[in-house]
């Protein structure tokens, strides 16, 4: 029996009920076409709001807007420490209004309820709160030169905001992804221009009511919703932004590289991924099972970083994969909105053809589910947690990322042949390796050709600790310090004494 669900928050359906502006040099404004566009509720293919719908103008204004802001506006005077106590103070309140940030992301993403309360909105709080810590933090150093005498010459390095930056986000985390974007350019003094994903746009809105609330001054963050191939392609193109800041598909992450091209701005990216999750023979078989199976199924399965390749040694191959179709099995999934819920809704009706289509070539070419495999019911965009064994490295469900909770399980013999089988993928932003052997761990972990590693558990995210990918998974990394060097210009000062 389904438990009644939870009422929605009667800030939440007001908020959801207007017809939604965007945020341009501290004003609420439409679309400079007047056009907008629909948002839908995923657990039931209803729309749930109509929102501006942002294209090259409105982008104009905003980069306009944030430019003034950059330059002359209060935000280039202000002191570090305010630039600091602002975003905690941001981050306070998104803490204050946890409640409601986890049902918008529910209704607009379709992820349970339950999840966004315990990982996007605290992960997003601390986000904010870690980044308030690092603007009164942020230095340059002295340096002795080396080919002249000493005392003749005073050189040293500012470290300065890089200017207007575009940040493209995508829909899997909807309000956390808006953070890594903003937590390190607001730290850095940089101004925001932010296209939130046409899908998921609701929760970005109500974070640009709290930055005003918190009081930034009027454009340093604006929020333009939109598609992509319109605003977020302005965006991308346009000669007055600084830096461009993107997290999506290696598809459009090649696009966003190529509109950079006009000025050279800076382009930092987080794209797709591969990403293998080895379990050893002497691993820890029940933790290995659980892990490998949240590894794929978190947020069903719509992470950048999901462990889809589950590499298993063969002895064990039956015990763990027969563990992860029971722990499959048990996902309930529901809308997100059910407090029982495990798995909502995937996001789109695109994304659910995207991932059923992955599992017809797949079976089609002599995959086998274990379990799922389809889709589930026919209202919303449920699909079946799903195991797929005999594949091959040929087959697409091997070699593409697919976001959506299936994951390939693949058996080996050879220990010594599993580091090139995992490497090879044109992605590299994570892997997982399950074992008991303190040496095995990190000597693959050494050879894993991924931008980060988890030994023995798996998702574990931290605003302290970098992410980002090799190869085709991307530019640069976000989080820890790391990130401010994509949102900082480095200057050398040399004056002879
Ligand atoms: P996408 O890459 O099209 O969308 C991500 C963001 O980019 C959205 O804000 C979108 O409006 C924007 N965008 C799209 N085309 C653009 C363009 N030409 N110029 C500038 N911005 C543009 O991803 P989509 O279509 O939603 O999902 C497709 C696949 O991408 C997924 O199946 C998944 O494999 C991957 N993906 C990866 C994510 C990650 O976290 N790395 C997140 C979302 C999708
Ligand atoms: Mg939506």
């Amino acid at each position: 029996m389904a438990t009644a669900a939870p009422a929605i928050d009667s800030n939440v359906s007001r908020f959801v009920a207007q017809t939604h502006k965007m945020l341009i040099n501290g004003k609420w404004v439409e679309a400079a076409s007047g056009k907008t566009f629909a948002t839908f509720n995923p657990a039931t293919g209803e729309i749930l709001a109509n929102v501006a719908e942002g294209d090259r103008e409105d982008i104009n204004r905003a980069v306009q807007a944030a430019r003034a802001a950059f330059e002359t506006g209060p935000w280039s005077r202000i002191s570090p420490a305010e630039r600091g106590k602002l975003i905690w103070k941001l981050g306070d309140l998104i803490d204050k209004h946890l409640e409601e940030f986890a049902q918008l992301e529910s209704l607009d993403n379709g992820k349970p309820l339950r999840v966004a309360r315990a990982a996007d909105v605290p992960l997003t709080v601390e986000h904010f709160h870690y980044y308030a810590g690092w603007a009164t933090k942020i230095e340059g150093n002295t340096i002795p030169l080396t080919m002249q005498a000493a005392n003749k010459y005073h050189a040293y390095t500012l470290r300065e905001p890089v200017g207007v930056v575009g940040q493209i986000i995508p829909w899997n985390f909807p309000l956390l992804m808006a953070a890594w974007k903003l937590g390190p350019a607001l730290a850095t003094g940089c101004t925001v221009v932010l296209k939130p994903a046409e899908q998921t746009p609701l929760s970005a809105l109500r974070l640009g009511e709290l930055i005003q609330e918190a009081g930034f001054p009027d454009g340093v963050v604006n929020i333009v919703p939109g598609y992509g191939e319109t605003a977020g392609a302005a965006l991308a193109a346009h000669p007055d932004v600084d830096k461009v800041a993107f997290t999506g598909s290696t598809e459009v992450g090649k696009l966003i590289v190529q509109a950079a091209t006009g000025n050279l701005k800076k382009v930092s990216l987080e794209l797709g991924g591969k990403s293998p999750n080895l379990v050893l023979e002497d691993a820890d078989i029940e933790a290995a099972i659980s892990g490998a199976a949240s590894a794929i199924f978190f947020n069903h399965g719509q992470c950048c970083c999901a462990g889809s390749r589950l590499f298993v040694e063969k002895k064990i191959f039956d015990k763990v994969v027969d563990g992860i179709a029971r722990s499959a099995e048990k996902i309930r999934v529901r809308e997100g909105f059910d407090p029982e819920s495990d798995m909502g809704p995937l996001v789109s009706e695109e994304q659910l053809n995207r991932v059923c289509g992955y599992l017809e070539s797949g079976i089609k070419e002599g995959a086998k589910p274990v379990t799922g495999g389809e889709r589930l019911g026919n209202k919303g965009y449920f699909v079946k947690p799903t195991v797929l064994v005999n594949t091959n490295e040929k087959m697409k469900v091997e070699r593409e990322e697919i976001f959506g909770p299936v994951v390939a399980a693949i058996p080996f013999s050879d220990p010594n042949e599993i580091v090139a089988r995992a490497n090879d993928s044109v992605y590299g932003l994570a892997a997982g390796i399950w074992t008991r052997d303190l040496k095995k761990a990190h000597t693959l972990a050494a050879k894993l050709r991924a931008g980060t590693v988890w030994i023995n558990c798996y998702n574990v995210f931290d605003a302290a600790l970098p992410f980002g990918g090799y190869k085709q998974s991307g530019w640069g990394r976000e989080m820890g310090h790391e990130v401010l060097e994509q949102y900082t210009e480095v200057k050398s000062v040399c004056a002879a004494l």
